[in-house]
């Protein structure tokens, strides 16, 4: 067993544990980063398939998202506009696409009632605390009645429902309307900053990063150099009021403070001696990633865009509930995306790859004629079937959760700080998010944050929850078996500040 000291140990490659990890190596910090598949970015993977580059996770950047934009710009990574030129396609419940531009194709009685909702929708945001959503004065009555409920309550048009639910639902949550809570769907809505911005695809799905956006972790990873060790897989995390240590098959790190940068769905794949307070096991084990397939299409040309489509697709009712053109930049033919959520996702996991194939082909068919029946490559990407990550996009509560657990989201609990897109405020669940969420983990533990990220500093005083706040509270840890092993490596002289790396832009 390999044995390594260091200030601070990052559980997780993707996004969020790298920019803490950057961010502590910038202030001087030892830092070890443990990732356990053989490759940096996590939810973040460029591959090329069949000659056909594609991004399998996330990919679209919108301008709200500044710090993931501040993070491009520092790396001098580019980005390009989403193709959009041209009308798109509605498929309501009759199944006979029709063109638009602005407002979806309706009659104009659900064209007012999808803007009523949109507009309460947006009501509700404003007056809910992105960062503490469980402070709004009515969060239990809110959180105790799921979306599909709420909208049927507002609203008789069934029709303007289906598309507003889609937004949150589908296209965001990628669970079931039923399956959560209005409170849980302003939350979602209030991290882009309005309900108005996530309807809006020509503003969250605006640019993309030239060589992909898995560059963000590759290159912050450069910059680490071999501070950060893949295929180590954690298994234990053993720690006391101010020190951890944690182990893989191969190697076991006594630092300081840990981050926990991986998914809250996984935090169940480590064993925590002490085990964590009551309160914490509860709330992750009421926080799930949703299921959403991304489904690539590459064609020799972007047909579609002959016939003045812009590529882009909606359809509540039809298996692929939402199509785009994903033509990646500089490339010769033309790429279509589409997505496939919550339980149309179930019901397709189930059939042999050749008829879900046939079945999803057809729905690009409805949206943009029999040409896309046959592309040159096909790809989905079934981030459920990854061992490190098994769902897609990222967490959220079931009913009642978020009023209740919510303040917990990013608490510590004795050196552990918690950090990725899953818990973040503003960004929730987009790589925007797993950014804040690292770099506000690594001031936590930094010399600002009073967090005693570095060997030989005293331990803080724990802190009292926030009252009502931003979730950034603490919990002291229990007494430890093993304290005085541990202690004895943590104390000493203070660590030599390390020369920073240069990060790689
Ligand atoms: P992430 O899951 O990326 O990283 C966690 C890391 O921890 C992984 O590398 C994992 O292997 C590792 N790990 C897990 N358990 C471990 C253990 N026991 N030991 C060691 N390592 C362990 N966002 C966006 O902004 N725009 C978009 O267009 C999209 N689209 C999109 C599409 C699809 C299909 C997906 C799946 C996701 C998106 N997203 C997105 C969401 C975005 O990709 C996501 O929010 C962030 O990449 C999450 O970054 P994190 O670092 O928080 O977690």
């Amino acid at each position: 067993m390999e044995e390594i000291e260091s200030d601070v140990v990052v559980i997780g490659a993707g996004a969020s544990g790298l920019t803490a990890a950057d961010a502590l190596v910038a202030e001087g910090f030892d830092v070890v980063v443990l990732e356990a598949r053989d490759r940096v970015g996590g939810r973040l993977w460029t591959r090329e398939i069949e000659g056909a580059v594609l991004e399998l996770g996330g990919q679209w950047v919108s301008p709200d998202q500044t710090a993931l934009i501040a993070l491009l710009e520092r790396l001098g990574l580019e980005t390009y506009e989403r193709y959009r030129e041209g009308q798109a396609v509605y498929v309501g419940a009759s199944g006979v696409p029709a063109r638009f531009e602005r407002d979806f194709p309706v009659a104009a009685s659900t064209q007012q009632a999808i803007e009523a909702l949109v507009a309460e929708v947006d009501r509700l945001v404003a007056e809910t605390d992105v960062r503490a959503p469980w402070t709004h004065p009515r969060a239990a009555e809110l959180d105790a009645i799921s979306w599909q409920a709420w909208l049927a309550s507002q609203t008789d048009d069934v029709e303007a429902r289906a598309i507003v639910s889609l937004f949150i639902a589908e296209a965001m949550l990628t669970k079931p309307a039923s399956a959560f809570s209005l409170l849980q769907a302003l939350q979602m809505a209030g991290s882009a900053g309005s309900f108005s911005n996530l309807v809006d695809d020509e503003f969250i799905l605006d640019k993309r990063v030239v060589g992909g956006l898995q560059q963000v972790p590759l290159q912050l990873a450069a910059g680490l150099g071999d501070r950060v060790r893949l295929g180590q897989p954690v298994r234990t995390v053993v720690w006391d009021d101010d020190s951890v240590v944690v182990s893989t098959d191969t190697l076991r790190v006594h630092a300081r403070r840990a981050v926990v940068a991986v998914p809250p769905n996984l935090y169940g794949r480590l064993t925590f001696a002490p085990a964590l307070p009551a309160a914490q096991q509860q709330l992750h084990q009421h926080l799930s990633l949703g299921l959403v397939i991304k489904v690539h299409a590459v064609y020799d040309r972007p047909f579609w865009r002959d016939a003045g489509l812009s590529g882009t697709g909606f359809g509540p009712g039809l298996a692929l509930h939402e199509a785009y053109d994903n033509t990646y930049a500089g490339s010769e033919g033309g790429t279509l995306v589409g997505f496939v959520s919550d339980t149309k996702a179930d019901a397709l996991l189930l059939l042999d790859a050749e008829t879900r194939r046939e079945r999803l082909l057809g729905c690009l068919a409805t949206y943009f004629g029999p040409e896309a029946l046959t592309p040159r490559v096909y790809y989905e990407s079934d981030w459920a079937s990854e061992e490190w990550t098994r769902g897609a996009y990222a967490a959220s509560f079931d009913l009642g959760g978020l009023s209740r657990w919510g303040s917990l989201l990013r608490a510590t609990v004795g050196p552990l700080h918690w950090s990725t897109s899953d818990v973040a405020a503003e960004g929730f669940q987009h790589v925007d998010g797993a950014i804040r969420m690292g770099q506000e983990t690594a001031a936590a533990v930094g010399p600002g944050g009073g967090g005693g990220g570095r060997r030989g500093t005293p331990p803080p005083p724990p802190r009292a929850a926030a009252p009502g706040g931003g979730g950034g509270g603490a919990h002291p840890a229990p007494p430890h078996p093993n304290r005085g092993a541990l202690n004895t490596r943590a104390g000493g002289p203070p660590a030599p500040a390390k020369v920073s790396m240069p990060s790689s832009a």
